[in-house]
């Protein structure tokens, strides 16, 4: 799945020019009147984001979610304006019943057919309904740049309920036709790329400035000016939350930062949080794939994943997107990666890869910086036989 998952460069004189300053962000505008909001899902990674954005905003939030994921998260003494409703979107949504809400936010709609038991059981109680979607959506990542008129994918059989690479984006797309076939003008489709930050489970971007602040040398994937994308999931959460009080509909991608952003910048802007020397080892693609390396965020930008980080993010600007600083990124989710236990931390769920020495799977940093420069070493060896 496009989501999921190629010369010698000495970072430091990057750094200060590309990292700017922090989030600049214009005071948002008192809202118009506090918002019910009900949440399909809000315990993982955007979902608590988006409640404490709503909160800080002074609506009232609704969790609906089956209790597996944080159930512990908002408890009701410390957050009465946060509501929790047990049920499953698979055929128990007894608990929204006979309620009302002013906009519901979907994060946890996978399958078209438990998206349209939502908006069918919701269409008349509330008003306005925001789904999220994904870039992985589109059919074709191969041209100069993705806008959200670009062709989605489509699947042989739309009704397969196996998520897969293959299946996730076109899925979802159906998804959106749900939403869009009972909520007409009133839904708001929001496709991100990459959502990073404190909380994101993934550890996929979380890698980067884990990795940066190790220091040494860094195997650094493809070429600098490589083009990359992501978006902080609190800017998108406060996005969210503006959406819902300006009552603004249409598809949207959410994708960041707000001007194109390449490979070296971005390691620029981590360099800049993590304030460690780090030497940065530029390894091409086709060393990468013949070593069977794989490495998170970063896509070759040419063939199949082309476009995966050119992705159009005008639109959603226009629609009030505020976008912080990656260096503001990278210092917030390394201090929050730094709160989380030892055995935790000793098992990062993403990073670079080898097979078959470390395949796909949680592993411990030093195993992964074993791995890495002993791939550097053989780089090196490939270049000088060159
Ligand atoms: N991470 C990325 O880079 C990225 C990029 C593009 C799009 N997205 C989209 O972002 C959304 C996920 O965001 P998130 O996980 O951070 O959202 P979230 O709202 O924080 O968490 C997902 C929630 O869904 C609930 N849930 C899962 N299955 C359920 C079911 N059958 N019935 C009721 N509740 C259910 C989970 O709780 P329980 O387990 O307790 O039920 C959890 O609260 C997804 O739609 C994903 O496709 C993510």
């Amino acid at each position: 799945m496009p989501l999921t998952d190629r010369r010698d460069f000495l970072i430091a004189g990057l750094a200060t020019a590309v990292a700017g300053p922090g989030l600049a962000r214009a005071a948002a505008p008192e809202p118009p009147e506090p918002l019910r909001l009900l949440i399909l899902g809000g315990t993982a990674f955007l979902g608590p984001h988006i409640v404490r954005a709503a909160l800080a905003r002074g609506h009232s939030v609704t969790l609906f979610n089956r209790g597996r994921t944080n159930a512990d998260l908002f408890p009701r003494d410390k957050f009465p304006k946060v509501d929790k409703l047990t049920g499953d979107r698979d055929g128990k949504l007894d608990a929204l019943r006979n309620r009302a809400w002013d906009t519901v936010i979907d994060n946890s709609g996978y399958l078209p057919r438990l998206v349209r038991d939502s908006v069918m059981l919701l269409r008349t109680s509330v008003p306005h309904y925001i789904f999220t979607s994904t870039i992985s959506v589109y059919a074709d990542f191969r041209g100069a740049r993705i806008t959200e008129a670009d062709k989605v994918g489509r699947l042989k059989n739309p009704a397969i309920e196996r998520i897969s690479g293959d299946t996730y984006g076109p899925l979802k797309a159906y998804c959106e036709d749900e939403v869009r076939r009972s909520y007409t003008e009133a839904a708001t489709i929001i496709r991100p790329g990459y959502i990073v930050g404190p909380g994101d489970r993934t550890d996929r971007w979380t890698y980067w400035p884990v990795r940066f602040a190790a220091g040494g040398e860094m195997l650094a994937p493809g070429t600098p000016g490589d083009p990359i994308q992501i978006i902080d999931a609190r800017d998108l959460a406060a996005w969210y939350v503006h959406l819902a009080e300006a009552k603004t509909y249409g598809t949207f991608n959410a994708t960041g930062p707000a001007s194109p952003l390449t490979m070296a910048e971005m390691f620029a802007a981590i360099a800049a949080a993590t304030k460690k020397k780090t030497r940065l080892v530029w390894t091409d693609a086709a060393f990468l794939r013949s070593e069977g390396v794989t490495v998170p965020v970063w896509r070759s930008p040419s063939g199949p994943t082309m476009a995966l980080h050119r992705v159009s993010n005008k639109k959603a600007i226009a629609a009030g997107l505020k976008l912080r600083s990656v260096t503001h990124t990278a210092t917030d989710t390394l201090a929050w990666w730094r709160t989380l236990s030892e055995p935790r931390r000793m098992t990062m769920r993403a990073g670079l890869r080898a097979r078959p020495l470390l395949p796909p799977g949680p592993a411990p940093l030093d195993s992964v910086m074993a791995e890495e420069a002993a791939l550097i070493n053989r780089w090196r060896d490939q270049r000088s036989r060159r």
